[in-house]
């Protein structure tokens, strides 16, 4: 696109810019709550609401909470909720069984959200961290983080969490060949409507930091991610990863983390034209609303400004932990 305009003065840009109302009608992106997922912690316990120290205004919910946050998001017009597990040590082993255990919590979870509020999408996280002894994604052999048994055991995960009544299952594993896997299993166990929203382009961040306090991993994790999430220095990997987890049968695919990676959902977007979404991770929350609560910046514009970037860049939606509250100023 070459765009033409007049020479100064008959062109001033500012004029444009000058009234709320001319600036609303030139806005090229817009933002409503229909573009948010906000992801929620589950724990044991009734009546229970923790908060997360390194996540201000996060809390781990046990489950009956979890439904009330769904039924706030429900009413804010949030789409979808995404559920991640804070799981008791007692849960976690070396096979990761509990991963697949019908009445684990996440699963326990999307029954009591899907029972209470049918229109809300449920989205879960395929990945085998909450449930190792390691933290890890995957399992570990001699040091290694093996793929194909880690598939297998992701494809019971999987199933497990589709017939508990997921909607859309977000394999957050980064192993290889598991989207293809998972599809072929869904679809023969009859879950042919499940939909799958790949992490495909899921880089080995440092922002993960306060998600991985907020789940109980900090102190399981041996080392990195290293092997199997992305190098930061990537580009045209992610659209290979894209690529690749498209062919195998994603519906959507995600970019994480979010800011930083900017990038590359705009080339993804360009690229492929199929649902691209961000994740705002953890960190990312977490340096915000540090230095909001230090008065160094405007938290609530920030917040704003961070999540208009997503659409800008090109993305569907984005994953959030400020959905409800970004979704309440959208609704004034
Ligand atoms: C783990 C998983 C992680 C996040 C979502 N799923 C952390 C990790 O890969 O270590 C991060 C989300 C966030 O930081 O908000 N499968």
């Amino acid at each position: 696109m070459t765009p033409v305009q007049a020479a100064f003065p008959a062109t001033r840009t500012r004029r444009t810019r000058m009234h709320p109302a001319l600036r609303a009608m030139v806005a090229e992106c817009t933002l409503s709550p229909a573009d948010l997922i906000w992801p929620l912690f589950v724990r044991e316990g009734e009546g229970v609401e923790e908060p997360v120290p390194s996540m201000p205004g996060v809390f781990r919910r046990s489950v009956d909470r979890v439904v009330a946050a769904a039924r706030e998001a429900h009413a804010l017009g949030i789409p979808a909720v995404c559920l991640f597990p804070y799981t008791s040590a007692a849960n976690r082993s070396a096979d990761c069984a509990e991963a697949w255990n019908p009445d684990n919590l996440s699963n326990r979870a999307t029954r009591a959200i899907k029972a209470a509020l049918p229109d809300l999408a449920v989205m879960t996280d395929v990945a085998l961290d909450p449930y190792s002894d390691t933290g890890h994604d995957g399992y570990v052999e001699g040091g290694e983080i093996v793929n194909d048994a880690t598939v297998e055991a992701l494809v019971k995960q999987a199933l497990s969490q589709a017939a508990a009544g997921a909607d859309i299952l977000g394999p957050s594993d980064m192993m290889d060949g598991r989207v293809g896997a998972i599809r072929a299993a869904l679809e023969s166990a009859g879950h042919h409507n499940v939909a799958i929203m790949a992490y495909s382009a899921k880089y080995a961040s440092a922002f993960y930091g306060p998600f991985r306090d907020a789940v109980g991993a900090s102190a399981a994790l041996k080392g990195d991610k290293k092997t199997y999430q992305m190098d930061a220095a990537n580009t045209d990997e992610a659209l290979r990863l894209i690529a690749r987890d498209l062919a195998e049968g994603a519906d959507m695919v995600m970019v994480k983390p979010g800011m930083p990676y900017l990038d590359i959902c705009r080339r993804a977007k360009k690229k492929f034209g199929a649902p691209v979404f961000a994740y705002q991770v953890s960190g990312e929350y977490a340096m915000i609303m540090a230095a909001a609560q230090n008065g160094w910046i405007d938290g609530e514009r920030a917040m704003m400004e961070s999540l208009i970037c997503f659409k800008r860049a090109g993305c569907d939606g984005v994953l959030s932990y400020f959905a409800p509250a970004a979704a309440r100023l959208l609704r004034g």
